[in-house]
Order: structure tokens, then C-alpha cells, then sequence
């Protein structure tokens, strides 16, 4: 007999002789008949399987406990029970693999998302593992889905690298260079024309740079992939392992920019809305009873546009009036989450678009404003996160982009491959990155960032 997956039976008309697989989450009952609920990850609904203790045996019945994985062969009926339409009549039960009750991790009183971090190469097998990993496989398709349908390439741009994007200097260095007999040039600098790659790599902190040459030479592009930052943030929305998408996009301005983000993030929510409600509500009803409704609320309005000044002085009101922040906020400092999320909560009550930074808080390749105080970058802050999205129009001015790259004190020898785009045939661009986890963040209302991806890495946390 075919297997049925259980999201197909929990769609079916009774009658049928079924097979399903899966793992036990709870079992009840009493002398005569026991009550199954079977889980196999499709969905984060269960079925019933009624064990009728005079068909199936004693033994059986003892070995089936909760974790257990099970092969149950019977009929499908109407059940009477409350909270489900059909329900499986058991009439051959196969323990697969037992599960002993006294050590199953996940047997533990303790159910708290903090506990779950504990014992993470075990959480997926909850509900809420089960239905955060659903969602974010949505997402990930409905992301190439949005892209693929308006003609964007998605482009591999490389992990490991020699350019630091950002500028930042977060990177984890990849070497293949013995640690403790590290090659030494004349001067008793590291030399690392003996590394692997002749010469100093890391793991990418973002993959704009390579995806302007793409961009530049076939359009539309976006990349989607791991990144890497070795910030020493402990904090619940950042890793130092995270998945970030990044469109770029020719003959694109800062207004363009916009526009796409904005359809962007509004596409994958009502996707989500769309495709994962049975995940969303239970989160919903176990975590966060805002949550469907603020999936709702992003997307049947405008975002707020407003400039880094404007936000200055909407901030330095607030303190006036006696709001306290526990980070010092005038013109020239980078916004703490806190400044993000007094804006979009308190203040506009909506997402918001903040554009046209100081320069000297922003990376080197944004164009630059006429005032010359200020650049082209925009970050889109939500509800509860703060930053999701940061991006900009890049200068694509060839003297313009080289000035700045010599004021940073960066090297303009390392990047000549970047600056080439401008040197010949350069064209208006720009682009924007997404970070998938703090996207996971807003559409399933975890609070944690480590618990929308499986195998979080943070600060001294790298396990499997
Ligand atoms: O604002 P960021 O640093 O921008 C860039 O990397 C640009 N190169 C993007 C571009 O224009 N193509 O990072 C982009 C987004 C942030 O808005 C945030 O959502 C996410 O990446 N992000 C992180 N997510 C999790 N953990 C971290 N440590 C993150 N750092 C950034
Ligand atoms: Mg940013």
C-alpha cells in the first residue's frame, strides 16, 4: 500500500484504506482504546490513530510512546472526537524506531523556546520547529518565485573572498595555514602567498560587489546565500551565520529601489498569508496573538518615507518630551534598534523607509547626494525588528567612487576589478539586501533570531 502523507488524508473523504508514517507526539486513552496523535511534518496538524486494544497487541501498545516513529495501516472515518473531520482506525501498527521515554529530550517538562536551544539537533521535531522550517521553505521559494517571474538572474557570487563589501572589517578569516607555524615575510608580516589562495581570504559578509557585475552585464540579478559576520553581537536579530538576498538592479535609481523592496517584503507576506495559515495561526495562538493581524496590517499601506534628518528630529523631540533611549541619538550617529523601532511603533505606526544618511555611517560605493553631506542608502525598518533591509544607490560616478575610496584610506588596488563597472560603461544602479532571518523574524513573530534558523550560529555557538 502507498504511503499517504498526513496533510493529504486530513483532506480526504472517509472510507479508505490508508497507510501513514510518522512520529508519535501524544498518546491517551484507556483500557480499551488509545488515542494516537501521529505527526509526519507536512503539516502542523495531526491525525488521530484509535487503537482498539482488542485488534491491535499489548505489546504494540506499550512500545508506542511519544517520539516513537510508527507505520499505521487502517481505515479512514469520521471521528467523533472534536478537532478533526477524519481519523485513522488502526488495524496493523508497526513501531519503526521506539523511543525511550526517560531520556527523549523533548519529553521534558520544559518546553520553553530557551530549552529547545538546548537540545536544537532535537527541537525540529516540535511543532513549532515543524511549522518555522515549513515557512521558511515558503519563503525561500516564494522569493525565487518573485524574482524568477519579473526576469531577474539569480546569480552565485562567491563565500569565500578577498573584499570586505561592507568595510566593516566583521570577517571571518579562511585559511589553510598552520596556526601554530604561521609563514613570516622579511618584515614579520604574515605572508600569505603560502596560504591556499596566495592571498588573504575571508568568508563574504555580502555578495553586492560581485552582483553590480552582474547586474551591469545582464540587468536584473539577485544572489541569495549564507553570509558571514563575525560581529560580537549577542543579540536576538543577529547571527554570525545568516542567509541574505540581494537584487541588483541597472538603469535603477534610489526611487526604484524603493518600489521594489517595498512590493518585495509586501509579495513574501501575503504569500505567507497565503500559503502557511495553519503554521501562522498556531504561532499565532501559542507565541504571539498579534501576529496575523500584523502580517495583515503591512500590506494594505504605503510605507513611510522619511529622510535620516527628518528622523533626527522626530527622535530629538521625543527625548525632549521626556522619551529616554538608552543610546545617545543626534545628526551623524547610526540609529540603535531602539531609535528604528520608536519610529515605526510609536511614531508612524507603519513600516519606514528611511533614506539619505550621513555619509560617514555608510558604506563607500553609495552615491553620493548633492549636499555633499549625505549618500543614497535606504533601510526599511518593521514592526518589533527594526532593520530588515538595507540598501541604495550606488555612485556610479567613476571620480566620485574613487575620491571616496581614497578618503575611507581603503585600497583602491584591491577593488579595481569593482571600480572597472564604472570605467566602462557605467550605468545608474542600485540594490538593496534582505536578511532572510530577520525577515523569518516579522512573518512567524518569533522573538529570537535563533530560533528561525535550524542550526544558529552566534558568539562562541557552533554545535553539529
Ligand atoms: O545593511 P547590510 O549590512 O547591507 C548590506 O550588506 C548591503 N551589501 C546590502 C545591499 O545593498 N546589497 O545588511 C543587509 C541586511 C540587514 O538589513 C539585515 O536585515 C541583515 O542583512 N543583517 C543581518 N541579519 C542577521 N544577522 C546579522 N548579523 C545581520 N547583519 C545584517
Ligand atoms: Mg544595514
Amino acid at each position: 500500500m502507498k504511503r499517504s502523507k498526513i496533510k493529504e488524508l486530513l483532506g480526504m473523504q472517509p472510507g479508505a484504506e490508508v497507510l501513514a508514517k510518522g512520529w508519535v507526539r501524544t498518546k491517551r486513552g484507556n483500557k480499551q482504546v488509545k488515542f494516537i496523535a501521529l505527526n509526519d511534518g507536512s503539516t502542523i496538524n495531526n491525525i488521530q490513530v484509535v487503537a482498539n486494544t482488542e485488534i491491535i497487541d499489548e505489546e504494540t501498545i506499550k512500545r508506542i510512546t511519544t517520539g516513537a516513529s510508527l507505520a499505521v495501516k487502517g481505515e479512514l472515518v469520521a471521528s467523533i472526537g472534536s478537532g478533526q473531520a477524519v481519523e485513522i482506525q488502526a488495524k496493523e501498527i508497526e513501531v519503526i524506531g521506539e523511543c525511550d521515554p526517560m531520556r527523549f529530550p523533548l519529553q521534558k517538562k520544559d518546553t520553553s523556546l530557551e530549552y529547545l536551544r538546548s537540545v536544537a539537533h532535537m527541537r525540529l521535531r516540535t511543532n513549532t520547529f515543524g511549522a518555522v522550517l515549513r515557512i521558511r521553505h515558503a519563503m525561500a521559494f516564494a522569493i525565487h518565485k518573485f524574482f524568477n517571474d519579473k526576469g531577474f538572474v539569480y546569480l552565485h557570487t562567491p563565500l569565500i573572498t578577498e573584499s570586505d563589501a561592507e568595510g566593516a572589517g566583521d570577517m571571518f578569516q579562511v585559511t589553510t595555514m598552520d596556526l601554530k607555524n604561521i609563514p613570516l615575510d622579511k618584515k614579520g608580516n604574515v605572508d600569505f602567498s603560502k596560504d591556499f589562495f596566495g592571498k588573504k581570504t575571508s568568508l563574504t559578509v555580502s555578495g553586492q560587489l560581485e552582483g553590480e557585475l552582474g547586474a551591469t552585464a545582464v540587468g536584473e540579478i539577485y544572489t541569495f546565500g549564507p553570509t558571514f559576520r563575525a560581529e560580537n553581537s549577542n543579540t536576538p536579530r543577529h547571527l554570525a551565520e545568516f542567509w541574505m538576498i540581494e537584487p541588483e538592479m541597472a538603469f535603477y535609481d534610489i526611487n526604484d529601489d524603493m518600489e521594489l523592496a517595498e512590493e518585495f517584503v509586501k509579495y513574501l507576506v501575503q504569500y505567507a498569508l497565503d500559503h502557511c495559515m495553519d503554521d501562522l495561526q498556531f504561532l499565532n495562538d501559542k507565541y504571539d496573538d498579534g501576529l496575523v493581524e500584523r502580517l495583515r496590517s503591512v500590506l494594505g499601506i504605503a510605507f513611510q518615507r522619511v529622510t535620516y534628518t527628518e528622523a533626527v528630529d522626530i527622535l530629538e523631540k521625543a527625548v525632549a518630551n521626556g522619551k529616554q533611549f538608552e543610546y545617545p541619538v543626534h545628526w551623524g550617529t547610526d540609529f540603535q534598534s531602539e531609535h528604528e523601532r520608536y519610529l515605526v511603533e510609536q511614531h508612524f505606526g507603519k513600516p519606514v523607509i528611511l533614506i539619505d544618511f550621513p555619509k560617514d555611517i555608510k558604506a563607500f560605493y553609495m552615491k553620493q547626494n548633492e549636499d555633499g553631506k549625505t549618500v543614497r542608502g535606504m533601510d526599511v525598518l518593521f514592526p518589533k525588528i527594526g532593520e530588515i533591509i538595507g540598501g541604495s544607490e550606488r555612485e556610479a560616478d567613476l571620480q566620485k567612487l574613487e575620491t571616496r575610496i581614497d578618503e575611507l584610506g581603503m585600497s583602491r588596488k584591491n577593488l579595481e576589478w569593482y571600480i572597472d563597472t564604472r570605467r566602462y560603461g557605467t550605468v545608474p544602479h542600485a540594490g538593496f539586501g534582505l536578511g532572510f532571518e530577520r525577515l523569518l523574524l516579522f512573518v512567524t513573530g518569533m522573538a529570537n533570531i535563533r530560533d528561525v534558523i535550524p542550526f544558529p550560529r552566534t558568539p562562541k555557538n557552533a554545535e553539529f
